[in-house]
C-alpha cells in the first residue's frame, strides 16, 4: 500500500489550474495517498548543453490521470523517463510510493514491478505472437509458464483482441498493436501506467479507442495514469495537466 506522506513538500498537479473538469468533488473522489513527488527535478544533458528539464516540482496521487502536455522538445518525454525509472535526475529528487528513486535504487526492479509503460511506436517484438509480447515482462516476475499463458490470453481479452493472442505483430492494425502493448504494459498488475503519445502514430478514431481504454483502466483499476500529449485535445481530457515549456513547468 501507499505510505501516506503527512507533509508533502511540493505543490500537486491539482493545483495547476485547468478547466472546469476539475470540480473539488471529482478531485476529492480521485485523490489517494501521493504516489509520486518531484521536488527540483531536473535533467542535463552535456551533449549539446541542455537543460531537457529544470525545477520540476509537484505530486500525483494515486489513481489520478494527469497529462504531460507541451510542445515538441519542451521535455515531457525526459519527464516520464525520469519517472518511469528509464533515466535517472541530474537535479532534484524523486520519490515513488514514499522512497526516492535515486542512485542507490534498483531502476529495473521499479520498472517491472511498478510500471507499464506504452509508447507512440508500440515496440512489439516481431517476432513474438499478441501472447507472447504480452508475457515478456512477466519473466521477471514469478509466474509459472501455465500462469503466464492464461494470463496473457486474460489481458488480450481485456483490451478486446480476444481470438488474436497467436497473430504476429505484422498481422495487427496500428490500433490492435497498441492494444497489445496495453495488455503487456498490465502484465506485472502495475499501479502506475505511462503512456508517452500513445495515439500519435493513430487516427482520430482508433486514437480515441486507444485512450477509452487507458481511461477505463484508470477509472475501474484505479491505475494512476499519466500520458504525455502535444495535442491539446487529449490533454483536455485528463483530470489534470503538467503543462511544460523548455523544460519547465509552467502554468497555462
Ligand atoms: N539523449 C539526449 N541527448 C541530448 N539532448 C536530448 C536527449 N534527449 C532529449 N534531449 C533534448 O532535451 C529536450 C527535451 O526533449 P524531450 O524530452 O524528448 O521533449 P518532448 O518529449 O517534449 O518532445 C530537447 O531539446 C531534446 O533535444
Ligand atoms: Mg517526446
Amino acid at each position: 500500500m501507499p505510505q501516506h506522506r503527512s507533509e508533502p513538500r511540493s505543490s500537486q498537479a491539482d493545483d495547476v489550474p485547468s478547466p472546469a473538469s476539475d470540480s473539488p468533488t471529482r478531485q476529492s473522489s480521485r485523490g489517494g495517498d501521493v504516489l509520486i513527488e518531484a521536488q527540483g527535478l531536473g535533467r542535463h544533458y552535456d551533449e549539446g548543453n541542455v537543460d531537457a528539464l529544470a525545477d520540476a516540482s509537484f505530486c500525483i496521487r494515486t489513481g489520478q490521470y494527469v497529462a504531460i502536455v507541451g510542445k515538441s522538445g519542451s521535455g515531457k518525454t525526459t519527464l516520464l523517463n525520469l519517472i518511469g525509472g528509464l533515466d535517472r535526475p541530474t537535479r532534484g529528487e524523486l520519490h515513488y510510493d514514499g522512497r526516492p528513486l535515486d542512485a542507490r535504487s534498483d531502476l529495473d526492479r521499479h520498472r517491472c514491478r511498478n510500471v507499464g509503460f506504452v509508447f507512440q511506436s508500440y515496440y512489439l517484438l516481431p517476432n513474438l505472437t499478441a501472447a507472447e509480447n504480452v508475457q515478456v515482462p512477466m519473466f521477471e516476475a514469478d509466474y509459472t509458464p501455465a500462469e503466464r499463458s492464461a494470463r496473457a490470453k486474460e489481458l488480450l481479452e481485456q483490451v478486446g483482441l480476444s481470438g488474436r493472442e497467436d497473430h504476429m505483430p505484422s498481422q495487427l492494425s496500428g490500433g490492435e498493436a497498441q492494444r497489445v502493448a496495453i495488455a503487456r504494459a498490465l502484465a506485472n498488475a502495475p499501479k502506475l501506467i505511462l503512456a508517452d503519445e500513445p495515439t500519435g502514430a493513430l487516427d482520430s478514431e482508433t486514437g480515441d479507442s486507444i485512450l477509452r481504454l487507458l481511461e477505463e483502466l484508470n477509472r475501474t483499476q484505479a491505475i494512476t495514469l499519466i500520458v504525455v500529449t502535444h495535442d491539446e485535445a487529449v490533454a483536455a481530457r485528463a483530470d489534470h495537466r503538467l503543462r511544460l515549456a523548455d523544460g519547465r513547468i509552467v502554468t497555462p
